[in-house]
């Protein structure tokens, strides 16, 4: 799709309703066809990584975002065979801090979904790299973290069985929640009435944001009545963080609602919705079995 300038302010990056469209084709590339990219599609890059709007977070936490081109996967940096034929890559580096990690991802599933809609493919890693390779190469800081890459590039029309047949099935890749299983009516207790809310658009197009192993880790109460939807997380992978291989240099579950968030707003405003988040816990009771934190509230304007 070409860019629109008439409906965004700036010339350099698609639209809300044209990231609306890239929110529900994007999916996960695991097989690259091992060209690199266009100057156009690394402009697009470049632009971004730039952009003051684009890579201001909710919080204004910092955090970096790099990006090498024309690697040398065997080189410099391993994803175990894992993911193939890729000749670029984006790192995300921060302090290991959940806000910091939910806004880097924010941030960053913007620029992904400004590629999909580019026609550049894309995957979001937190274990399957090799985080001794990617240190060497990023140069990051004692407190930092290299809390996921991205590999970027062009679908190979050649797939393998294992990785791009098999991978997706068994991580319910196409499969999402029902929104009764994610989303709460005032409390944990009560499941939304998907017929009842103004939200329902925004909350079901959500849930097609990408998550590790597909956890789709977050949980929203819909507080219809103050117009505000409290977003948590629920965790389930904690056993996995830690420096080994494949393992997660930091929970993944606040990634995950960095990409879901992002993915709540552009559906919002899709519906004519604008609002603010803000940290302000609601002291909602949470269920004592379940590993749920609060992440933020959405306010609507
Ligand atoms: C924070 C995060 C970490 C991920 N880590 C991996 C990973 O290590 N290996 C992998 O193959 N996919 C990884 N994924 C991709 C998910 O498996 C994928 O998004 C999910 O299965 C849904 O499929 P889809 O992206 O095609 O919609 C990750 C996604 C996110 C958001």
């Amino acid at each position: 799709m070409t860019k629109d300038v008439s409906k965004h302010d700036n010339a350099a990056f698609y639209n809300d309703e044209q990231l609306f469209h890239a929110l529900q084709v994007r999916k996960s590339t695991r097989t690259y066809n091992g060209v690199g990219l266009t100057s156009e599609h690394l402009q697009l890059i470049k632009d971004y990584l730039q952009d003051e709007k684009q890579m201001t977070g909710v919080f204004g936490h910092t955090f970096r975002i790099e990006f090498m081109n024309d690697i040398n996967i065997d080189e410099q940096i391993s994803t175990y065979g894992y993911i193939k034929e890729f000749k670029a890559i984006l790192m995300a580096i921060s302090k290991p801090e959940p806000s910091a990690l939910f806004e880097m991802a924010y941030v960053l599933h913007g620029l992904v979904l400004q590629l999909t809609e580019a026609g550049v493919q894309t995957v979001w890693l937190g274990g399957a790299f090799d985080h001794k390779d990617a240190i060497g190469v990023s140069g990051i800081q004692d407190d930092e973290i290299i809390a996921a890459v991205i590999p970027i590039g062009y679908e190979s029309s050649k797939k393998r069985l294992l990785f791009d047949y098999i991978a997706p099935v068994i991580l319910g890749a196409k499969h999402r929640k029902d929104m009764h299983t994610v989303y709460f009516d005032g409390d944990f207790n009560t499941p939304l009435d998907e017929n009842t809310t103004k939200y329902y658009e925004a909350l079901d197009l959500a849930r097609r944001a990408p998550s590790a192993k597909n956890k789709q880790p977050w949980r929203v109460i819909i507080d219809e009545e103050n117009e505000c939807l409290h977003l948590y997380a629920l965790f389930s992978l904690r056993d996995e963080v830690g420096t080994g291989r494949k393992q997660y240099a930091c929970e993944p579950e606040y990634l995950d609602l960095g990409t879901y968030f992002k993915s709540l707003e552009l559906g919002l405003r899709h519906q004519g919705l604008e609002g603010r988040l803000i940290i302000k816990d609601p002291l909602i009771e949470i269920p004592d079995d379940l590993d749920i934190v609060y992440i933020a509230t959405w306010i609507e304007d």
